[in-house]
């Protein structure tokens, strides 16, 4: 398939001009300013913006969690991600614990296999290396293109790991050239504030942001940090909310160490104040780390202006309102913890970052695509718009109204974190690997095109043929 974009504004990390990009088979062959080359679909893009696929390095799909399973499975989710100019993400693949990472990427290549739309890798979460994977099959996961281990701080008693797992991984990333993420939460002060509250008849949604304080993301940031200093790994800290963990990573970037960090849309939009929503409204709004008192949105932004925050993602995590979330209704420690947002973080990020000017085109792209490509060992194959990358691309409609909902979303959720807001700016055509998979209201790819991919080793570049076919 050949397919020739006429006059769009092509918008990169880097770039801004309006140009004509040539795709043939799966890749961009030809960019210039005005291309005269036969096409088997011409697309007019004038008036519209050429943007490279965005990435999401931080999804939760068809995970079991909290006594249920993430409400999106590959296909709803990837349809979901599609629609939002979403064409590659990296999933979470949790090892359970006494299984192998073998077994555990086993299980979820076969959740992925025929369900796919858009490509997908894998971070491995360690939660054992006890009685399942050992630390010579960890060292080994990067020549099967997962690069990346993910250890969570908190959750006692279910995904959470102890300093000495924490560490021990760090190690063994330091010598394969693997990105270690991390989950930054005290988990045994939080388990202590949690069975307290509960003992005092505590029960609503808002003691789930009562119980897991600021300061316990602030600190469990600031010992990741200076743990992956003396493993001397590369870090990347997930979901950061607040002020007292945006410190420590300041101090690190301003200071050379390895680290990166991550923010996610609903951390901008969501606060405090959503948890005491009535009737159990505020369970909609129970993820981890919780929604925040106000004030740390504008640090937030300030954040992801200055490069201490490199990456904004989803954490898309969806649980229905009605039968999944209502597990909490009597103990808020027993709502499943996540929220949805794959299909909407480019309108969001467009609208109140770009539109209204707390950050640039070129800097929205870099958060968005570039920066989870280049962390994430997927560049420059993916995340940007260049001769010889992947032609995954965004034809973007910067004057397309668009109110948000559960009414007219995508994924499984019954409920959107966002209902109602306003945008304008919204993808018009998605192009995965030079297929058109969205075009207006069509999904026009089958489950099963969405490809794995094998990501590179941290600082590697992804070049030549790092998709690979589900086995
Ligand atoms: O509440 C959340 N974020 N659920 C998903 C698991 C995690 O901590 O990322
Ligand atoms: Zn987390
Ligand atoms: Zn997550």
């Amino acid at each position: 398939m050949s397919v020739l974009i006429k006059g769009g504004r092509v918008i990169t990390a880097a770039d801004d001009y309006v140009g004509d990009v040539f795709v043939e088979d799966e890749r961009i062959s030809l960019i210039g300013e005005s291309l005269d080359v036969e096409a088997e679909r011409t697309i007019d893009a004038r008036g519209k913006y050429l943007l490279p696929g965005c990435i999401d390095p931080h999804t939760h799909l068809d995970m079991p969690f909290g006594g249920t399973i993430t409400t999106d499975d590959f296909t709803s989710g990837h349809t979901a991600a599609a629609f939002g100019g979403t064409t590659c993400h990296v999933d979470f693949c949790i090892q359970p614990p006494g299984q192998s990472f073998a077994q555990a990427l086993e299980t979820w290549h076969a959740k992925a296999n025929g369900k796919s739309i858009i490509d997908v890798g894998f971070h491995i979460a360690v939660t054992d290396l006890k009685d399942g994977g050992s630390l010579e099959e960890l060292a080994r996961l990067p020549d099967q293109g997962v690069t990346s281990y993910k250890l969570f701080m908190a959750y006692k008693g279910a995904l959470m790991v102890d300093d000495e797992t924490l560490f021990k991984t760090m190690q063994v990333a330091a010598e394969t050239g693997a990105l270690v993420m991390v989950h930054a939460e005290n988990g045994d002060a939080i388990d202590v504030l949690v069975k307290a509250a509960l003992a005092e008849g505590k029960t609503e949604p808002k003691y789930h942001a009562l119980t897991r304080p600021p300061e316990t993301e602030g600190e469990a940031t600031n010992r990741a940090i200076q743990l992956a200093r003396v493993a001397d790994c590369n870090l990347y800290v997930v979901h950061v909310s607040c002020k007292e963990s945006i410190d420590p990573i300041a101090v690190a970037r301003e200071k050379g160490w390895k680290t990166w960090g991550e923010t996610c849309t609903q951390y901008f939009f969501v606060d405090y104040t959503y948890l005491e929503r009535p009737d159990f409204e505020g369970a909609k709004y129970v993820y981890t780390p919780p929604p925040r008192p106000k004030e740390n949105q504008e640090h937030l932004w300030a954040a992801i202006r200055s490069d201490i925050l490199s990456v904004v993602s989803t954490d898309h995590c969806a649980f229905n309102w009605d039968g999944q979330k209502t597990l909490g209704r009597d103990d808020f420690s027993k709502i499943p913890n996540g929220g949805p947002g794959i299909e909407n973080r480019l309108q969001m990020m467009h609208e109140f970052g770009a539109r209204a000017g707390r950050i640039t085109l070129n800097r929205m792209v870099e958060l968005l695509a570039t920066n989870p490509a280049k962390l994430f060992g997927l560049y420059p194959r993916k995340g940007t718009i260049a001769v010889g990358s992947d032609a995954d691309m965004v034809i973007f409609d910067p004057e397309k109204k668009v109110t948000l909902s559960a009414a007219t979303h995508h994924s499984n959720v019954d409920y959107n974190l966002f209902e109602g807001t306003e945008v304008t700016g919204s993808p018009e055509i998605v192009l995965r690997r030079g297929e058109i998979i969205v075009e207006g209201d069509e999904l026009r790819a089958q489950p099963g095109s969405g490809q794995f991919v094998k990501r590179a080793r941290f600082g590697e570049k992804l070049v030549g043929a790092g998709a690979m076919v589900t086995p």
